[in-house]
Order: C-alpha cells, then sequence, then structure tokens
C-alpha cells in the first residue's frame, strides 16, 4: 500500500547553531508545549490576509469574505471534534481561555462540586476553583483504577458533583485517558463532564458525539495552527443562559445604562473583535488533520514511541516517569524522564547546545502531578515554595520531556537517544553555569547568535530566552 508523506511543517529543515557556532538541523522535541504551523496553515492564512477585515458588523465586501472564512472556520472546528447539532464552537485564545469561560459562566446549583483528577494541567485545575470545591483524584495505577475512583467520588457525591473535569491526555506522561467511560460516569450520576483536549486533540481522533462529552477545550497552537487561536466547544444549553466571563461589544443584543441584553450563542462568549486569521489558521488545520486521518497520525506516533520505548528501556539511568507501564494502553508520543545526578535544566541545556535538540524541562505546569511523580512530600515541596517565595530556582524540581507529532521522524528520535547516552557515557562535553534567578543551565562558552529578521527588533537586546523563570 502507498501512502502519501504526511504534511510539511513551517521550518522543517531548520538549521540552528550549536554552542560551537556549527549548524545544525533542529529536532523539534517540545511538539506538547506548541507545534510548528503546518505549511498548508500558512498558505490559507497569507491567500486570507488581502481578504482580511472585521467580522459580523460590516457591510463592506472584504468584511462579508471575512464573516464567511470566519464562520466557515467555525464549522471545521465543529467537524473536527464531532460536534452536535446543538454544540456551540466558541473561538478564544487557547485551552486556559476555554476552560477560564466554561468555568465562569456554567451554573451550578449551590453546594455543588467538581471532580478532577491530580494530573491535570494547572490551566484544568485552576478555574474550576472558582466554581466551587474541587476534589481531586490521586493520579491512577490504570484506567480501571481511575474508573473505579471516579464512581467511588460519584457515588460518595451523592449527587453534588456538577463537573467531572479531566484531561483527555496527559501533558507530562502521555497516557490517554478512558473519557468515554468516564463520560458515561459522569452521566450516571448527574454531572456533565469536561475535557481538556489540549494534548488530545492533535493526535487521536475526538468524537464528542460518541464520545458523550458535554464540553471541550483545544488549543490551535498546539495542532499545527500557531496564530492566537483555541476553541471551546460546549453544549449550547450548558451556557446559553450565561453571564459571559468577557463584558464588550459582539456579545450583546442592546444595552442601556442599567442593563443589558446578552445575545445568543457563540456571540455570547465571544465579546471583542475576535482573532480572525488565528480562527481560519485554526479551522484549516483541523481540516487538514481530518483529511490526513487522525488515525494514520497516531500510527506515526505510536511507531515513533515503540522506537524511543526500546532505546529507554536499554539505557537504565533514565528514569521514566508514567503512570501506568502496560504497553497494551495508548499513550501519546510524550516521554518522560530524570537522570540521577544531573539537573533536569542541564540535561535540557545540553540537549540544545550540544545537539540542536528541542525539549521541555521543569514541571509542565503540573505541579501537584509532577511532585508525586518525583516523591515530593509535604515538606519538600513546602521548602521548594520557600525558595521560590525568596526567589530561587536553582534547585526547583523538574524532568525532562521529549514530545513529538506529525513532523517528528525517525531520525529525531534516533538522534535523542544518541545525545542521551553520549551524556550518560561521558557527561555534558561543554561547562555550563547555572543562572541562579531562572535556574536555567548556560555554555559558559557559547559562539551561537541569533538570527536577524528584516523589521524586527535585533535579539540581543530582547533579553534572555528562557529569562521568564516559569517551570
Ligand atoms: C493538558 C493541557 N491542558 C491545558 C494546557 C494549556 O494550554 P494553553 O497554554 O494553550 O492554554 C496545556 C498546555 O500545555 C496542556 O498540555
Amino acid at each position: 500500500m502507498i501512502t502519501s508523506a504526511l504534511p510539511r511543517l513551517c521550518g522543517a529543515d531548520m538549521e540552528v547553531p550549536l554552542a560551537d557556532g556549527t549548524l545544525h538541523r533542529y529536532v523539534n522535541l517540545d511538539c506538547a508545549a506548541s507545534t510548528p504551523a503546518l505549511e498548508g496553515v500558512v498558505d490559507a492564512v497569507t491567500a486570507a490576509l488581502p481578504w482580511y477585515s472585521s467580522v459580523h458588523r460590516g457591510a463592506g465586501h472584504l468584511s462579508q469574505v471575512s464573516t464567511r472564512l470566519y464562520e466557515a472556520a467555525r464549522q471545521s472546528v465543529a467537524a473536527f471534534v464531532g460536534a452536535r447539532p446543538g454544540d456551540s464552537v466558541v473561538f478564544v485564545r487557547n485551552t486556559t481561555d476555554a476552560i477560564n469561560h466554561l468555568a465562569a459562566c456554567l451554573r451550578v446549583p449551590a453546594g455543588a462540586t467538581v471532580l478532577a483528577t491530580e494530573i491535570e494541567h494547572h490551566a484544568n485545575m485552576l478555574p474550576w476553583r472558582r466554581l466551587g470545591p474541587v476534589e481531586y483524584l490521586p493520579p491512577p495505577a490504570s484506567p480501571q483504577a481511575l474508573l473505579d475512583s471516579m464512581e467511588a467520588a460519584l457515588r460518595a457525591g451523592a449527587g453534588r458533583v456538577a463537573v467531572v473535569a479531566v484531561t483527555g491526555a496527559s501533558n507530562v506522561t502521555g497516557e490517554v485517558m478512558p473519557v468515554v467511560e468516564m463520560a458515561r460516569l459522569a452521566h450516571a450520576h448527574g454531572a456533565i463532564i469536561s475535557v481538556d483536549a489540549a494534548q488530545l486533540a492533535p493526535h487521536r481522533t475526538i468524537d464528542m458525539a460518541a464520545m458523550d462529552v458535554d464540553c471541550l477545550a483545544l488549543s490551535g497552537h498546539k495542532m499545527y495552527a500557531p496564530f492566537g487561536a483555541g476553541a471551546l466547544v460546549v453544549r449550547t444549553d450548558l451556557v446559553a443562559d450565561a453571564e459571559p466571563l468577557l463584558a464588550g461589544g459582539g456579545a450583546v443584543d442592546f444595552v442601556t445604562l442599567g442593563d443589558v441584553l446578552w445575545t445568543g450563542m457563540p456571540d455570547r462568549l465571544e465579546a471583542g473583535s475576535p482573532n480572525v486569521l488565528g480562527a481560519i489558521a485554526l479551522g484549516v488545520a483541523a481540516t487538514i488533520l481530518t483529511e490526513v486521518g487522525m488515525a494514520r497520525i497516531a500510527e506515526h506516533e505510536r511507531r515513533l514511541l515503540a522506537r524511543i520505548d526500546e532505546a529507554f528501556a536499554r539505557m537504565p539511568r533514565l528514569q521514566r516517569l508514567r503512570l501506568w507501564d502496560d504497553p497494551s494502553l495508548d499513550r501519546l508520543g510524550v516521554v518522560t524522564f530524570t537522570i540521577a545526578g544531573m539537573h533536569h535544566a542541564l540535561v535540557a541545556a545540553v540537549l540544545s547546545a550540544e545537539h540542536a535538540i528541542g525539549v521541555r524541562h521543569g514541571c509542565f505546569c503540573a505541579h501537584p502531578y509532577i511532585t508525586r511523580l518525583l516523591g515530593i512530600d509535604a515538606v519538600a515541596a513546602n521548602s521548594v515554595r520557600s525558595s521560590l517565595q525568596r526567589g530561587e530556582r536553582a534547585g526547583i524540581p523538574g524532568a525532562v520531556r521529549a514530545s513529538f507529532g506529525i513532523g517528528t521522524t525517525e531520525a529525531d528520535i534516533d538522534e535523542l537517544v544518541s545525545a542521551l547516552a553520549q551524556l550518560l557515557d561521558v557527561g555534558p562535553q561543554l561547562e555550563y553555569r547555572q543562572d541562579e534567578h531562572t535556574g536555567d543551565f548556560h555554555p559558559v562558552t557559547d559562539a551561537r547568535t541569533w538570527p536577524v529578521f528584516a523589521g524586527l527588533p535585533s535579539l540581543d537586546t530582547a533579553g534572555h530566552a528562557a529569562g521568564c523563570g516559569q517551570f
């Protein structure tokens, strides 16, 4: 069977400098954080740009064209996630934005609670705390263990759990969650289910109708459309009467000095001028991924995962972090590990400076989960908290995460494996110094220079690339 190549990504052949000044092909193994754009997305946005104008409220021809492009993008996203006729696709900035909107406008009875897990990304943890008390299920040892603890919590909640808020797949360790079964349990106990699909959407088929999922959040920048838009897909009846999080133009039908008549969905949750080009990009990415076939994408990534699993199994000094080991259970292309005696930030710095490999290190915006995985108890966690309050980040805990997607090749995996093998065998080849403020490591001698972009400010004075100190 002849299968066509997977679609190309912008910057796929990018060469970047190593610390010794030589150029090397960039190996992007940080797709769980953000992905490059599909070339098809870039082409579509470029084609749409001359036609760009205000949407919805303009009578001009360009406004009409832009409005149609914007609404067509909504339909593409709806089709991509298998939305039902009674669902609304709301364009937002990203998953964080989507969940904040949702948690702010869902109406729940007094005393209602939210059920989540300890493995959630902060984006699916913090917004819900504003809705009501949240109970967190411990990191499960298997999908069945998750379902059992969920069922027990729902039973104990005796109808008080209004929302089950869960991730579709872990951004830290990659396990795919049993969404269909969780939806069934939630509904059986009178709750709705909201799925954080930031990681699931770019890698697995989503069918909200078949999965019986009530609400879903995703980010364009994680699905090859990094133009600033994401989506909240929600059962319209759940939010049709909601007071929106954002108040402003476009979300209303009529305003008096003392009153406001909010408009219908989805505009009700899209106050302000929307990110039209971002939405177009997201819609095109959704269409391209659907055309390629999510099953084919999953197959490609599973093959790479098997390759990396096999290689890592031969490197016992790499300590893998994961929820469950059973190879028959579905996992995304996310591989997280620590190396005893070597700071996670140093590993990431070596991979970048000596091998042009981009990975993520730290706690992946999932502090409760990563502290659990690393065995950090309450006393140690408190000491981390105190260090951070003093602005000391040198000793913050963490791990290294390699993550991949449709643009990843076997050669990429092999480069990572051989770089890690060298690091384990002979250690870093350069001398590194740690920045006390950010916790990051940098080669003492570094010949890398910044690219120069026509029309953009020089990067020499733009501050340290990793200087935000976030982890
Ligand atoms: C599982 C998960 N949820 C939510 C988010 C937040 O996504 P965003 O930063 O696009 O809002 C991420 C980002 O890494 C994620 O991995």
